[in-house]
């Protein structure tokens, strides 16, 4: 299939896109670059001994997206481009709306134009705000706390209502999870720009020398040793669940929320020792207060994703710990 992948140069596009081109897909990367390296696109050629068309466009800009989908002509668009930083969208509500709701829009308008009815998007567990109960299943209610959390639910909220007056329109929104670790070849993965967000890459930086110590977000939750319990997704299984999301969007039209996790959850103290367990380093860390917004545990029901698309999480912890470790070395040297 000839497929257009938004972001398909960031973090999960681009293993993805690697994903796609191993299965015999054409692919067809429309990045801005605002949030990749230049040289991504190389690196998943050196991968999947094949490259992916590249075009340099803003999902913004009408005209352009417009141009360069026509001349692409996709079956199926997967579509991650967008913002994801929880605080510079607290700070910067204005410019998150308007990349990722106007922008998703003025793709959607563009797919209708070329008759594309097959789409993937990238949701987030962050639609589900601090929930009710845990393991959290689609139906759980969807209580955004942020402008980004809203923004996804915005996005979703557009599927829905297009695919009711569109019946053709298949879609899948994936409500990814802690999508963490790198392709094992350690080529391609996350790449923050400054001092990351995430725990997984502020770990790889402390075990790597390159920043001192971990601020562990608060030891008084509700949780087994204290510490926040989340969900991590291996990256490369996060890759495997869009192929098979594709596959059901070739079987069935109406649009399915579907969550994307392991259902297993780890705290950041068990993150810590697994990291330091598999890379033989230390990862010195000091308990601070409560990051605003966080909760105390975030985990997926991931039912639906193995009944509805047959997808389920193959890597474990220790998976995800070594490859994020061998990423983050080749970037040391
Ligand atoms: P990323 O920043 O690495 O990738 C996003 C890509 O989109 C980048 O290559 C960036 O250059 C591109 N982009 C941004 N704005 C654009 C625009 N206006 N036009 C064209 N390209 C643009 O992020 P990621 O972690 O790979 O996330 C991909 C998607 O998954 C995002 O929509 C994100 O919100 C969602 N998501 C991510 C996580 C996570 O923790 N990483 C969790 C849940 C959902
Ligand atoms: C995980 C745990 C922290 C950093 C965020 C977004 C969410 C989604 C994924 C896109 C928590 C603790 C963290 C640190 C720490 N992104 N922590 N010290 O907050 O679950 O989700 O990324 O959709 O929208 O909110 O992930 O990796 O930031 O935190 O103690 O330096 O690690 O308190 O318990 P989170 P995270």
């Amino acid at each position: 299939m000839q497929i257009a992948v938004t972001g398909g140069a960031g973090y999960i596009g681009s293993h993805t896109v690697v994903a796609l081109l191993e299965a015999g897909h054409d692919v067809a990367i429309l990045d801005s670059f605002r949030n990749a390296e230049a040289d991504v696109p190389d690196r998943i050629s050196e991968i999947a001994g094949r490259g992916a068309q590249i075009y340099r466009v803003d999902i913004t800009e009408a005209e352009a997206l417009k141009r360069v989908m026509a001349e692409v002509a996709p079956e199926a668009v997967i579509h991650f481009a967008g913002l994801k930083a929880v605080g510079e969208a607290v700070a910067e509500p204005l410019e998150y709306y308007r990349v990722n709701v106007e922008g998703s829009g003025t793709l959607f308008r563009t797919m209708v134009e070329l008759g594309c009815t097959r789409l993937v998007f990238s949701s987030s567990a962050t639609v589900y705000g601090d929930p009710d109960t845990v393991p959290i299943r689609e139906d759980h209610p969807l209580r955004p706390t942020n402008p980004y959390g809203h923004s996804k639910r915005m996005v979703e909220q557009i599927i829905e209502d297009w695919g009711r007056s569109w019946p053709d329109l298949a879609a899948i929104n994936l409500r990814y999870f802690n999508p963490v670790g790198a392709h094992p070849s350690a080529r391609i993965g996350e790449a923050p720009q400054g001092v990351p967000n995430n725990l997984m890459p502020y770990v790889a930086q402390v075990a790597a020398g390159w920043r001192d110590r971990l601020s562990v977000f608060g030891d008084d939750y509700d949780t087994p040793d204290g510490t926040g319990v989340r969900d991590y997704i291996h990256v490369m299984d996060l890759a495997a669940a869009h192929l098979a999301a594709l596959d059901l969007t070739g079987q069935r039209a109406g649009v399915t929320p579907i969550n994307v996790g392991t259902g297993r959850g780890h705290s950041v103290l068990e993150m810590i020792r697994m990291f330091e367990t598999v890379t033989g380093r230390d990862v010195p860390y000091a308990v601070t207060d409560r990051r605003p917004g966080d909760v105390a545990t975030s985990l997926a029901d991931p039912a639906r994703a193995k009944t509805q698309m047959g997808w389920q999480a193959t890597r474990d912890l220790e998976a995800m710990c070594a490859d994020a470790w061998r990423w983050q070395r080749n970037r040391n040297h």
